[in-house]
C-alpha cells in the first residue's frame, strides 16, 4: 500500500489528472485530495478539507500564466500546513521564480514537466530527512560503489568493503546492483536466487524471505547476488526504493556495487547513501568521467556525498590532486595500490585479498572501511526510512 499521502493543487485539469498519475506511479505514495483551484485564504474549504486529511506533502501546480496565485497559494498552504513538506512542479527557465518559491515555503521545485523518476525522487529524499530519532539506531548505512569508467574496480572495492565492514562490525550486506553481476564469482558464491527474486517478491518481502533470497560467504557475509543474465528484467526504481528500506532495516552496513550501472536505479540508491565512492584512475579518460558521472547521478541531490577512489594508484607526474577535486567537484578520499597479480589472481580463484592475510592491498580496503565508520561509535547513526512506520 502507498505510503506517503499527497495533496495536489493545479488549475490545469489536464494537468492536475497527470500529476495525479504520475505520483501514484510512484507507488510510495498516493494521491488523497485534488484540487482546482489555488487558495486565497485560510477559511477557504480545500484549505479546510486539506487540513482534516493532513497530508505527507502538498504539490502545487506553478503554471506560466498562473506564477502569482501559485505563489499565494504555496505561501498559504505553507502557513496553514505546517506539517506538510511543499512541493512545487514550475518551469526551470525562471531562476528568480525558482527563488521566490524555495522563500515562500516550497521544499522542492520539480521541473515542470515531471516524471514518476523525478517526484519518486524527491519523496525519497523527503523521507530520508525525516528521521525518527528513537529509531535511529536500528537504521543502517549504505555505501555506493561506482564507476567512472567500465573495469576500474568496482567490484574488487565494493566485495572486499564488504568483507571488512563485516569482519569489523558483522551484519552487513552486499548488493550487487550491476547490469551483469561479478560479486558472486569474485566472492566464489553459487547464488540460486538474485536480486530480480527479491524485486518480484517485494509485497511479500520479510526478513527471512528476504534471506532466503541472499547468499552467506564465510564469516556472515550476505550477498544479494546480481543477474547473471543481462537481459533480465529491470525493476523501477520505485521497487528499489522498497527493497532498500527493507535492507536498511535489517542490515547496519550495506555496501552497493553499481559497478557500470548509470541509470536511474543507481541515482536513486545515491540518494539513499551515505557515501558515494566513485572510482577512477589517475588518467585523463577515468577523471573526466568520473566528473560526468557524479553530474549525472548527483543531479537529484546526493552531489555533496560523492568522493574519489583512485584504484590501482601510483604516482603520476603532473598528476595534480587538488585541481583534479575542483573540476570534479568531489574530494579524493582514499587511494588503493595497484596490485595486479594480488588482484587477479583472487578474483580467478575466489578468494577476494581482504580473505588472504595482510597484502597491502587489503590493509588499504580496512583502511578504508574503518574511515568509512569512524564516526558510528560516539555519533549518532544516520538513517532513513522511506515510509512511515507505526
Ligand atoms: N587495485 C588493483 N590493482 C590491480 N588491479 C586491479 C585493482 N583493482 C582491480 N584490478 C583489476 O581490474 C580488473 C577489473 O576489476 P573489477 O572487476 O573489480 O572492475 P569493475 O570496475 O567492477 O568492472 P566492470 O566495469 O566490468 O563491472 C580486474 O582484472 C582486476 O584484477
Ligand atoms: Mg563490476
Amino acid at each position: 500500500m502507498p505510503e506517503l499521502s499527497v495533496a495536489v493543487f493545479a488549475t490545469d485539469n489536464d494537468q492536475r489528472a497527470v500529476l495525479q498519475v504520475l505520483v501514484d506511479g510512484t507507488s510510495v505514495a498516493r494521491t488523497v485530495c485534488s484540487n482546482p483551484t489555488m487558495p486565497l485564504a485560510a477559511s477557504d474549504p480545500a484549505v479546510r478539507r486539506t487540513q482534516t486529511l493532513a497530508p505527507d506533502v502538498v504539490l502545487v501546480d506553478i503554471s506560466t500564466d498562473g506564477i502569482t496565485a501559485a505563489l499565494r497559494a504555496v505561501e498559504l498552504l505553507h502557513q496553514e500546513l505546517p506539517n506538510a513538506a511543499l512541493f512545487a512542479v514550475g518551469p526551470m527557465t525562471q531562476p528568480q521564480l525558482i527563488v521566490s518559491a524555495m522563500r515562500a515555503g516550497v521544499r522542492e521545485y520539480i521541473e515542470r514537466p515531471t516524471t514518476t523518476t523525478d517526484l519518486l525522487e524527491a519523496f525519497v529524499r523527503l523521507s530520508a530527512t525525516r528521521r525518527k530519532p528513537g529509531r535511529a539506531s536500528s537504521r543502517g548505512k549504505v555505501f555506493t560503489i561506482v564507476n567512472a569508467k567500465g573495469g576500474s574496480g568496482s567490484t574488487t572495492v565494493a566485495v572486499n568493503l564488504a568483507l571488512a565492514l563485516q569482519a569489523a562490525h558483522q551484519n552487513t550486506a552486499l548488493i550487487d546492483l550491476a547490469p551483469l553481476g561479478h560479486c558472486a564469482l569474485h566472492l566464489n558464491l553459487k547464488p540460486a536466487f538474485t536480486i530480480s527474486d527479491a524485486v518480484t517478491n517485494l509485497h511479500r518481502l520479510d526478513s527471512s524471505l528476504l534471506d532466503s533470497f541472499m547468499v552467506r560467504h564465510d564469516h556472515g557475509l550476505q550477498l544479494l547476488a546480481g543477474p547473471a543474465n543481462p537481459t533480465a528484467i529491470d525493476p523501477s526504481a520505485a521497487d528499489f526504493a522498497r527493497l532498500f528500506d527493507t535492507m536498511v532495516g535489517l542490515f547496519h552496513y550495506i555496501v552497493v556495487d553499481a559497478s557500470s550501472r548509470l541509470d536511474s536505479a543507481t541515482r536513486l540508491v545515491s540518494n539513499l547513501s551515505e557515501k558515494i565512492l566513485l572510482i577512477a584512475h589517475a588518467d585523463v579518460a577515468s577523471l573526466w568521467s568520473a566528473g560526468r558521472v557524479a553530474q549525472y547521478l548527483g543531479e537529484s541531490g546526493s552531489r555533496d556525498r560523492f568522493a574519489l577512489v583512485l584504484n590501482r594508484y601510483r604516482k603520476v607526474a603532473g598528476f595534480n590532486e587538488a585541481e583534479t577535486e575542483a573540476a570534479i567537484g568531489a574530494p579524493v578520499l582514499w587511494r588503493i595500490p595497484n596490485q595486479y597479480f594480488a588482484v587477479s589472481a583472487a578474483i580467478d580463484r575466489g578468494v577476494p585479498v581482504m580473505q588472504q592475510g595482510t597484502t597491502e592491498i587489503a590493509r588499504s580496503i580496512s583502511g578504508l572501511a574503518e574511515y568509512l565508520t569512524k564516526d558510528d561509535l560516539d555519533v549518532k547513526r544516520t538513517a532513513w526510512s522511506l515510509f512511515k512506520t507505526v
